[in-house]
């Protein structure tokens, strides 16, 4: 039978990483792989007690609602953005169905065929298949330990007149880098020069180890109505809730909300609602202290065991914040042929071929820190170093 389907299909991707959780759900495989909170950290009790308290106390939560949000979610917003230096208004925000659907309502309305978007190289995965959805020439920045090198980034603007720079400046998925103060001003000068629109997507922000050491948003450095900034509550309450949201220059989010008319209306509003509630209610920030602490502690435990590995050469980066641990192993390897063997041991993890847009280095791995006890980590590290120790014929 023949569908017919339209000419936009073939620019299509299924995620490798998803097609690769799905392998590793099934098995006794201790998985690295996936981008999953700790699900005992799920705050149960208040997530139970508001979304009660929105089913019975105003039937409004049950009603269709406006597509730019419930007002009451996106004033304790600007409220809780204010506190990180971020000042914005509620008209200039819209929630959304996670960051992700933020992505896609923007490049549904920002890009053409063929525009130029500049990304870090390797970046997140599903912003670039929402940007190849859109047929658009997504172009990679060299990048460093502290974020886009600038003379690259310049020469790319200048040269390629791109229409977007997308970053993941705070604990990156999937390299767990952080930019520097510095790099981050000197994004929006470029921007500035070059009248470039930035955006900004930081659904780690609020999970630094150090929050004495945590950087500013972009977002809150810009001056020029330059940057739209997206954030989730996927990693900070829990992900089924499906809430982010999008701040930026009134005029973008404005047509983005029409976009999101089309699309599917509103976002959940039990689910906003319950977060009004949540947010009034519970302690959310001592509770992402909690997660902090937690996923510190497992942190070390996995740095500690990748410190111990015999493997020359061997690099990683140690996170400050977030959820990952970005491996650089010798160039002999190849983490994608690695995973067959790996997923046999008893151990996954993420083969960083995919994340990148151009020049994949197969010698690269993500590994999630978040969703496994420490002991879990111990023994699936145990099995992973067995397995590249085992595979480095070239030692
Ligand atoms: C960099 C980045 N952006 C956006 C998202 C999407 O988050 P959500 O749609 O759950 O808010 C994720 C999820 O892992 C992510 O890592």
């Amino acid at each position: 039978m023949k569908y017919g389907f339209s000419d936009k299909v073939k620019y299509l991707k299924s995620s490798a990483v998803r097609d690769i959780l799905k392998v590793i759900n099934q098995g006794n495989i201790i998985s690295f792989a996936g981008g999953l909170p700790e699900e005992d950290l799920f705050p149960v009790d208040a997530v139970d007690q508001a979304f009660h308290k929105a089913v019975t106390s105003s039937k409004k939560s049950l009603q269709y609602g406006e597509t730019e949000g419930v007002p009451a979610l996106r004033e304790a917003l600007t409220e809780r953005m204010a506190e990180k230096g971020l000042q914005s208004s509620p008209e200039d925000i819209l929630i959304t169905s996670g960051s992700q659907q933020a992505i896609d309502l923007f490049s549904r309305v920002m890009f053409n065929k063929g525009d130029v978007i500049l990304t870090e190289n390797p970046t997140y995965l599903a912003a670039l298949q929402v940007f190849e959805s859109y047929e658009t020439n997504v172009v990679a920045v060299d990048s460093d330990d502290e974020g886009m090198v600038l003379e690259d980034l310049e020469e790319k603007i200048a040269r390629l007149k791109p229409k977007c720079i997308y970053v993941v400046p705070t604990y990156s998925n999937p390299t767990g880098k952080v930019w520097s103060l510095e790099r981050r001003k000197k994004l929006l000068e470029l921007a500035y020069k070059y009248h470039v629109v930035i955006f900004e997507d930081d659904p780690y922000g609020e999970l630094q180890f150090d929050t004495e050491d945590a950087p500013p948003s972009i977002a809150s450095l810009d001056k020029q109505n330059l940057v739209l900034y997206t954030s989730t509550f996927s990693k900070t309450v829990v992900p089924a809730m499906r809430i982010g949201w999008i701040v930026g220059p009134h005029q973008i989010i404005r047509i983005m909300a029409q976009a999101k008319q089309a699309t599917d209306l509103h976002t959940n509003t039990i689910s906003q609602h319950a977060l009004v509630h949540l947010l009034h209610d519970f302690d959310i920030d001592a509770h992402i202290q909690t997660i902090r602490d937690t996923y510190y502690k497992r942190m070390l435990v996995m740095k500690d065991l990748l410190s111990k590995a015999d493997i020359e050469g061997l690099e990683y980066i140690v996170p400050k914040g977030g959820m990952f641990f970005w491996v650089t192993l010798p160039e002999h390897f190849n983490t994608t042929e690695l995973l067959n063997e790996a997923v046999k041991e008893g151990v996954a993890f993420v083969p960083g071929a995919p994340f990148y847009v151009s020049d994949a280095q197969q010698n690269t791995m993500r590994l999630n820190f978040t969703n496994s006890k420490p002991d879990q980590i111990e023994e699936g590290m145990k099995r992973l170093v067995q397995v590249l120790e085992s595979t480095n014929v070239y030692a």
